[in-house]
Formats: C-alpha cells, structure tokens, sequence
C-alpha cells in the first residue's frame, strides 16, 4: 500500500469504516444504522436486469472479442457509450501487442510414402514459403546439444521426440545447427501442440503423434532416405491494437481528497469462447456500479477501467498501469477487479489479493459484504488485472468464485450459464464499498467513533483451477 493511502486507512478505520466479518458482529447499532443507510442510498440503484443486458450484448450480440481484433473494438466502443451515457469523462486508450496468427495452410508430405500425415503447426512458428521447405529428414534424437553435435542438420530437417528439452530449446538448437525445420513427434498419446515464443531464434516446425513420429523414424532406421515437405503457410507474429476504455468521475470541486479509486474488468475473451463469465459478467458489474455511483456526491476521484489483452497475459492493465505518474500512484487508495462474477456453476465468492494479505480494498468489502449481503471470503491469487497495480503498491483485490466454472476458457462460456443474483449481489457490496470510500458527507457519528480491532483473517488458499 502506498504513502497516502495508508493515510486513507486509518482514517477509515478510525471512522469505523474498515472492519471485518469478525468485528462486524461486535459492531454497535446506531454506527450500523448509519452505514447501512448510506449504502441503501445508492444499492438500491443496482438494477440486475441492467447487469445481465450488458453480459447478453458483449456476449450474444457481440460474442468473441479477442484482443485486436473487430470484436474487442465493438466492445469498446459499447462500453466507451455506456460510460458516455453517464455523463463520465471517457478516453480510449490503444496500445500495441505482438501476437501469433495461425497458419492458413499446414502439411507435412513425405515423398516416395503413403504416409498420411495430420501435423500441427507449433504456435510462433516462422512460416514457410507457399512451396514448402523440403529437405532430407534425419534423426536428432530429444534434440538436446549432444544430439546435435553427434548429427549433421545442415541444410536438412530434424527429426526430434519430445522429451527432456523444452519446445524451445530444441527447436533452437535444431536452427543453431542449420536445420531448414523440425518435426517433432510426441511422447505420449494424441496429437503433438505446442507453441515457441515471439523471440526466439527458430526454424518451421510442426507436431506429429507418436505413431506418425515412428513411422518416420522406422523408414530412417530401415536404412531409407527421406525427402520430407513441410509447409507453415500464412502464419506468424502480428502486430495488433487492443484498447482500454478509462471512463473518470471527477470529485466534487469544492471537496476534493485528491484520491484515487479504480474499478476495473477485462473486456477480452480468448479465441472462441463468447466470454459470458470471463468477461463480460465483470464488464456487466463494473458498468452498473458506476450508473450507480455517477450521480452521487463524492470527494473523492473514480476511475472506471475495462482492460483489453488481459488473456494475453495481463497487456492492457499492465499498460495501463505504466501510464500512471508516481503523484497518480501516490493518490491511489486502492483497485477493485472483478473476473467471472457471473457463473452459476461455480463455487464461493472470493476476493484474492496477489499476496494473500488484507489490504484497504478487502477490508472495505469485507465490511460492506457483512452490512449488504453476507461476509465474503479471501483468498491468493494473481492472473488479472489487480496484480500489475499490486506490483506497483496500489492496494487490490479481484473479486471471483472458486473453484471456477467447467466452462472456463470453453466455447461454452455462454450466456446461459449466468446469474443475475450472482452478479447483482457483487454490485452490490462493491458499490457500498466504493461509495464508502469516496462519498463526501460522512456523519459526525461515525467519525467519532472507536474502530474495532482489526482481525486477522485467515486466508484461504483453495484451488480456482
Ligand atoms: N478469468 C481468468 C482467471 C481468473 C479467475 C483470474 C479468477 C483471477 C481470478 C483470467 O482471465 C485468466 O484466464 N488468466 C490467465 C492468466 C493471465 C496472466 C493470462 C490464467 O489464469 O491462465
Ligand atoms: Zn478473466
């Protein structure tokens, strides 16, 4: 947690503002009365319906939206408008991202053979001409250093098991060695994919199974030569777009903290899965809460944020996060993500930190789930958009369920499998912990009064998948 915001905490905490599950129940009636007064003001805004159109429109009327491509920036453009419709302040920020686009065209054709082969191009693998790249085959073992010095692969293609080494080890120490590409057969059952990286330094490569792989290797080893075409058409790194959509409620002019809050969500999907859970739910709940909040008087700054890229490894926050000045940092009070809020076939609801500890953001919950619904549970996780504003020292939680749905990443991801209950009653806690945090007029009763002792929660650590 940063300088200023630990200032935010006490402060909170000396309002009776932060409290646990544990010091909610020890908590005197008048405080509550009050709190849970300045909640209703604004829960009662939440409408489910609301929450589930927007789920039904990214992910029926839009469906696939994988960063860079025409779905993610239909996406955007629907989220930049709702924000718009608030009257919110609404900026789209595009950055680049190098991603791999599949091949149109892979075979592998051994000639002399009526071998039939299906092979798999690996992911990041460099094309081949539209011809192909043929060449002799030859054996180079699990492709290791001490098979490449006791092979020659000049100008030929290696033929390599899987095993031992990694796919890109082997693959380049096949390239170091002059090999024009690789075929590697599995070690195990059913079809060989894989995938290099944007970086390395490789030759075409394709997967075969193990059966294909030692059909091959029988033919070398019977004393045949080998003449091998293998074709990677089309494919390669790509240079893309993808946008976050950063829509700010400025504070009231005459009282303002100077604080920041962010409420975020990926509007991403990954390829052919419609995202209804991941994550059109949290893009859904994010959207309410601040039609929710829009028109309420707060002290202090909101910033509403939908993350591209974040299938791709977290791209769009971590930008995003980049983007941020150390005074902005120093401002920030805390992040609130939510990442599948909406699966009916998941387990409990869970806030993760990155690190497992409580921070400003899970006690606010904590605190807000016990007065408008029931207490949340915690828990560690990384692997959203919290985390880049974890690294950076900006308190932040993602607010989930475990263990997650079997659709996840699935084709299935679908709208049927959403409940509004779900993802109403997450708005719900989290608008009255936003609200908490940046409404202007806290009374003189809580103010004044004694925060409980803060207890320790114990942190869960259940696996999400
Ligand atoms: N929504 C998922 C996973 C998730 C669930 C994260 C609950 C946090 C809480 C997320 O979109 C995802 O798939 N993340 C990737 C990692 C990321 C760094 C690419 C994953 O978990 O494999
Ligand atoms: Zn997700």
């Amino acid at each position: 947690m940063r300088k200023k915001s630990k200032i935010v905490v006490s402060c909170l905490m000396a309002a009776g503002l932060i409290i646990t599950p544990a010091a909610a129940a020890q908590e005197g009636p008048p405080n509550q009365q009050a709190a849970q007064a300045f909640d209703n003001k604004v829960i009662k805004k939440i409408d489910k319906e609301r929450i589930y159109q927007h789920v039904y429109d990214l992910s029926v009327g839009i469906g696939i939206r994988v960063a860079g491509t025409e779905g993610e920036l239909k996406a955007v453009n629907y989220i930049a408008n709702q924000y718009r419709s608030m009257g919110l302040d609404v900026e789209i920020q595009p950055f680049e991202l190098k991603t791999y686009q599949s091949p149109t065209e892979v075979s592998l054709t051994i000639s002399n053979s009526a071998l039939s082969l299906s092979p798999r191009a690996f992911s990041y693998s460099p094309a081949t001409p539209a011809e192909g790249i043929g060449g002799e085959v030859v054996y180079a073992g699990l492709g290791g250093p001490s098979d490449f010095a006791k092979t020659d692969v000049e100008g030929k293609i290696a033929l390599i098991e899987r095993g031992s080494y990694t796919f890109i080890e082997k693959v380049e120490n096949a390239a170091a060695a002059g090999a024009k590409a690789v075929i590697m057969y599995n070690n195990g059952s059913g079809p060989l994919s894989a995938s290099l990286n944007s970086t390395g330094k490789f030759v075409p490569t394709v997967g075969l199974t193990r059966d294909e792989g030692l059909q091959i290797l029988g033919q070398l080893e019977e004393g045949q030569s080998v003449e091998a075409t293998v074709k990677v058409v089309g494919g390669g790194v790509v240079t893309r777009t993808s946008h976050n959509v950063i829509a700010t409620k400025k504070p009231h002019k005459n009282h303002d903290t100077g604080q920041i809050i962010y409420v975020g969500s990926h509007h991403d999907s990954v390829p052919g899965a419609p995202g209804a859970s991941d994550n059109a739910s949290g893009v859904g709940v994010n959207l309410e809460i601040a039609r929710a909040i829009s028109n309420m008087q707060t002290d202090t700054e909101i910033r509403f944020l939908t993350f591209g890229a974040e299938e791709l490894g977290l791209l769009g926050s971590s930008h995003y996060v980049s983007t941020l000045t150390e005074d902005e940092k120093d401002r920030s009070v805390g992040m609130f993500n939510f990442d599948m809020v909406g699966s009916k076939n998941a387990g409990d609801m869970i806030m993760y930190t990155v690190d497992g500890k409580r921070n400003v953001i899970t006690d606010t919950a904590a605190s807000a789930s016990v007065r408008v619904s029931k207490p949340l549970t915690y828990g560690q996780v990384g692997r959203s958009d919290h985390q880049p504003f974890h690294d950076a020292g900006i308190a932040a939680a993602v607010y989930s369920y475990a263990p997650l749905e079997p659709q996840y990443h699935q084709p299935t991801d679908t709208i049927e499998h959403i409940s509004k209950e779900r993802m109403e009653n997450i708005a719900r806690i989290v608008t009255a912990s936003v609200y908490q945090i940046a409404r202007k007029d806290t009374p003189a009763l809580e103010k004044s009064r004694v925060a409980p002792q803060p207890v320790e929660p114990e942190f869960e650590n259940r696996p999400i998948q």
